[in-house]
Order: structure tokens, then C-alpha cells, then sequence
């Protein structure tokens, strides 16, 4: 029996080595410490031996079986260790890559050159007021002295929505709304969109971006506009940028001018840009009409103002060489990216 216990000892051993998964190790276990286990077996016939061989192969067995279990869990240990790490390599990440970059956005151009202007008319002490794009026509245009039967009204065909409310044509009425609420002294500007009813071509879209300024006071004249666009040109385009005026007609300024400004290419010597003319046209502009102030109440006896509109398109276009105004609107990357 001792020789048969040392052989199962040995056996036992082997078996472990070479089991190779936990499954495997919990069979051995079964077969040879489980209840039907052959060392179980053997413990169990120790009555059938003599009284002094009894507790020396009783002694033995229950030394294997310690060593058995041992074995066994060490083996467990190691089986779960490996696993683990072929786990931790299969699924390793390399954290020293570089990360994945989010595409980061920026604002799109007319923004941009919206900014620009706001800010720095801004720094000149003018506010940034708003207006509907959806517009009454009173506003559009009856306060802007342009009655119904007036011509002008021709060359702003709009996009009626009823009778009497259009999307607005220009951000001029943002001036009606604002002398309406606000007493002078008045400067504001006003960036929006706008909306024609024009054919779409390389400069024209039906929707498009103006940019207004107004301001009302005691004692304004035409030199104080001349004085605030030429500051505005010089920021906006570099210290030596000229500015010029030219008798021009609009039915809510008196006298009114169409202003613009030495090209920023050649510097008024004549190039692609300017088309050899050497200026650029910014916009129009004027004195506040009496008849506008008649609308809202402001006494043209006391007080006097001037105004301004730049079209912001023309102006990004002549800025950045953009040959045609429907790339603003296409959200094509290739074009939004480059700015
Ligand atoms: N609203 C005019 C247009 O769309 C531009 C304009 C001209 C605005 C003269 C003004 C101004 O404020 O004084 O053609």
C-alpha cells in the first residue's frame, strides 16, 4: 500500500505539470482527492490494515494529499497569471500614440469681417443694435422716405410675405427702430442679413449681408461722416488708405454720397482688384433726410445726423480675391477652411 500511495504521489504530480487549463487542474482534483478520488479510496481501506501499520500509511496518505492539493492550487495560480497576461497583451493599448485631433471649427468668413467692423466702429463709442430680417414695409421703407409710389422702390425687389411685411431689403429701418426708442445722442451700427429678389449670379444672391451706421446728435455734418468713415477705412485697410465721396442719390439722406476707399492692393495706382480704377466702393451715405426725422418725431431744427451702409459680401470679396459671391453660401470646406 505504501508503494501504491508513493506511485499515485508521483503520478499526481506529473498530471499536474502538464495540465495546461483550469478545467484540466479541478478534473485531477476530482479524481484523486474527490469522494470517489483515489486517495479517498486508499483512506478509506486503512481498517483493513494492522494496528501499527495503520497510523504510518494513514500518516502518509494525509502528507500526499496536503501535497496534492497544494500542487494543484499553485499550478491554478499560475494558469490565472498567464491568462492575465495574454489577456493584458492582446488588449494592450499604446497610450504613446498621438491622440485623435477633433476637427476644431472656426466662424465663417462674413462673420469674420462682420467682427472686424463692429469692433471697430466700436472702439469709435458706436452700439451694436438689431433688427428684424422679417420687416414691416413701414419700416423698409414708407419711414425711409420711400412712399409707395416711389421709383426706388423698384430696385429692391423683395420677398413679400403679405401686404405689408417683407424680409427687409436693407438694414436701413434698424435707423427707424432705433430713433424711435432712443432720443439722441445716437450712434449705433447694425450688422444683418439682408434679402433681394434678385437673379443669382457671381455678384448677386438673394441673401446677403449689410452693415448700418447712424448717428444723431446736435450739430453733426457731412464732415463728421467723412471724418468717421476715413478713420474706419484707415483701420479696416492700413494707415494710408484715402477715402473718397461722390455726389450719389438716396431717398433718406440729403445730401447723400456713395464712399470708397484707395485700393488696399495697389494703393490707388490701379490693379486686378480695383479694376485699374484705384478705389473701392464701400457704400452709400448722407446726411439724415428732415423728412426721416418727421417719422419719428426727432425736431431736424435741433438735431442733425449722418448715416451709412456697407455691403459686407462685396467688401470680403474684394478683400480676399473671391471671385463669385455663392461660395459664401455653398459650406464648402475647401473654401471655408482657407480663412
Ligand atoms: N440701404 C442702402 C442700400 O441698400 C445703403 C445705404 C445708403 C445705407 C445710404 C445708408 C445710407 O445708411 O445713408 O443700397
Amino acid at each position: 500500500m505504501k508503494n501504491e500511495l508513493i506511485a499515485l504521489k508521483e503520478k499526481a504530480a506529473e498530471s499536474v505539470v502538464k495540465a495546461l487549463t483550469e478545467e484540466e487542474l479541478e478534473g485531477l482534483r476530482v479524481r484523486y482527492l474527490g469522494k470517489k478520488g483515489d486517495l479517498t479510496r486508499i483512506l478509506k481501506s486503512l481498517g483493513s490494515l494492522s494496528p501499527e501499520e495503520r497510523p504510518i500509511i494513514g500518516g502518509l496518505a494525509n502528507e500526499i494529499k496536503e501535497v496534492i492539493t497544494h500542487s494543484i492550487s499553485d499550478k491554478k495560480k499560475v494558469l490565472k497569471n498567464q491568462g492575465i497576461d495574454k489577456r493584458l497583451k492582446q488588449e494592450s493599448i499604446d497610450v504613446t500614440l498621438p491622440g485623435r485631433q477633433p476637427p476644431i471649427g472656426h466662424l465663417h468668413p462674413i462673420t469674420q469681417v462682420i467682427q472686424e467692423i463692429t469692433g471697430i466702429f466700436k472702439s469709435l463709442g458706436f452700439q451694436v443694435a438689431e433688427g428684424p430680417e422679417l420687416e414691416e414695409e413701414y419700416y423698409n421703407f414708407d419711414a425711409l422716405n420711400l412712399p409707395k409710389s416711389h421709383p426706388a422702390r423698384d430696385e429692391q425687389d423683395s420677398f413679400y410675405v403679405s401686404s405689408d411685411k417683407l424680409l427687409r431689403t436693407q438694414t436701413s429701418p434698424v435707423q427707424i427702430r432705433v430713433m424711435e426708442k432712443q432720443k439722441p445722442p445716437i450712434a449705433i451700427i447694425s450688422p444683418g442679413r439682408c434679402f433681394r429678389r434678385d437673379a443669382q449670379d457671381a455678384t448677386h444672391s438673394h441673401t446677403f449681408h449689410q452693415i448700418e451706421g447712424l448717428a444723431v446728435d446736435k450739430g453733426i455734418t457731412f464732415a463728421d461722416l467723412k471724418g468717421i468713415l476715413h478713420v474706419f477705412g484707415r483701420q479696416m485697410f492700413g494707415k494710408d488708405t484715402q477715402t473718397r465721396f461722390r455726389p450719389d442719390f438716396f431717398p433718406f439722406t440729403e445730401p447723400s454720397a456713395e464712399f470708397a476707399i484707395t485700393c488696399f492692393k495697389c494703393h490707388g495706382k490701379g490693379c486686378r482688384v480695383c479694376k485699374k480704377s484705384g478705389w473701392i466702393e464701400l457704400g452709400g451715405c448722407g446726411l439724415v433726410d428732415p423728412a426721416v426725422f418727421g417719422f419719428v418725431n426727432i425736431d431736424p431744427e435741433i438735431y442733425s445726423g449722418y448715416a451709412f451702409g456697407v455691403g459686407i459680401e462685396r467688401l470680403a470679396m474684394v478683400k480676399y480675391g473671391i471671385p463669385d459671391i455663392r461660395m459664401f453660401y455653398e459650406n464648402d470646406l475647401r473654401f471655408l477652411e482657407q480663412f
